[in-house]
Parts: C-alpha cells; sequence; structure tokens
C-alpha cells in the first residue's frame, strides 16, 4: 500500500484542512504511539516544511546515580519533559516544568504562539535558526502528557490558523 502524503499548495488553513483525513488514515487501526507520533510528525513536516516539529514527552525524571537514596527517591517522583519524536536538528532532550517555552506551555497547560524567540524570556535555543515557535500542550484526563513543538526559522510564524489547527491534530492521536 502506498503511504505517499498528498501535499498542496493553498493558505495555510488549507493545507491543515487537506492534511486533517490523510493524518486520520495514518493513525486510523494502529495503536502504537511512537509509530502514530512519528507519522504525524513527518506528516506535518512534509506539508509544511518548517525547522522543527516534534514532541516532547511527559516522564519521570532522570536520577543522577551519584544521589544519596532518599533524595534519589524524591527526584525519581518529579517529572520533566523529555524529547519525542521530531523531525529537524537535533535538540536539548529534557525540559523541566516552567522552562523554556515548552516548560511554559506544560505549567499553563496552554497553547504559547511565540512571534520572536529572542523575546521570550528563558526561551531555550535549541537550534541558532530558530526564530518563531509555537508550543502546544497535549491533554488528556485533565493530565498534561506532552507537548507539540513547532519551530520556524522564519519570524512572526505562527498564528491563531497554527494554534487551531495544531490543537486538533494533537487531539487525533491515542496517548
Ligand atoms: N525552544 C524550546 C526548546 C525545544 S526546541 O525548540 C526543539 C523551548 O524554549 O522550550
Amino acid at each position: 500500500m502506498s503511504e505517499d502524503l498528498n501535499i498542496i499548495a493553498g493558505t495555510k488553513a488549507e493545507r491543515y484542512e487537506s492534511l486533517i483525513p490523510q493524518i486520520k488514515g495514518l493513525l486510523d487501526g494502529e495503536p502504537d504511539l511512537i509509530a502514530n507520533l512519528a507519522n504525524t510528525v513527518g506528516a506535518l513536516k512534509e506539508q509544511f516544511d518548517w525547522l522543527w516539529v516534534g514532541f516532547y514527552l511527559v516522564k519521570p525524571s532522570a536520577k543522577p546515580s551519584t544521589e544519596e537514596p532518599a533524595f534519589a527517591k524524591a527526584t525519581a517522583e518529579k517529572e520533566e519533559l523529555v524529547l519525542g519524536l521530531f523531525q529537524g536538528p537535533v535538540a536539548c532532550t529534557r525540559i523541566s516544568k516552567g522552562k523554556g517555552v515548552c516548560g511554559t506551555s506544560w505549567e499553563k497547560a496552554q497553547t504559547i504562539i511565540v512571534p520572536d524567540v529572542e523575546k521570550f524570556p528563558g526561551h531555550i535555543a535549541c537550534s541558532s535558526l530558530s526564530r518563531s515557535e509555537i508550543v502546544v500542550p497535549v491533554i488528556r484526563n485533565n493530565k498534561i502528557v506532552g507537548v507539540l513543538d513547532v519551530d520556524s526559522s522564519d519570524l512572526n510564524h505562527f498564528d491563531e490558523t497554527d494554534k487551531v489547527y495544531l490543537e486538533k491534530f494533537v487531539a487525533l492521536i491515542e496517548f
């Protein structure tokens, strides 16, 4: 079976609309989360050719091996964002709650649009080419389970249309 994506020109909304049934088709009947995150990210990257698009997932914090057992236990119970499936340049692997755009989206449980990353206090620069960014939280059963992060090499690239559609896309994936 061919899995070719139909890439279209057109307005931003038209390009998102064209992707919805195609991503639904790719996810349909597939229970594996990694496969579904990979295909969602792949389809978005192919259609929009952003600098970076990917998921960070909420996971237990890594505990350094040198820690005292009691402290290690406390840190093990904490959570952080860990790099998941993505397309684009290599990126930082772990982000704490409240840090950077991703950690802020997690903490506030809301989508954050950053028109100019240099003007976002605490922005984490994984790539020096990134100029603007949008981060969408993935919420399941009233808990944030991850975020979808998209970076553009253009300033002011993301707007309400991206917010509306990217929120729709993350809702399609079963976590
Ligand atoms: N810029 C993000 C970090 C992740 S990279 O952009 C892939 C942030 O400030 O959280």
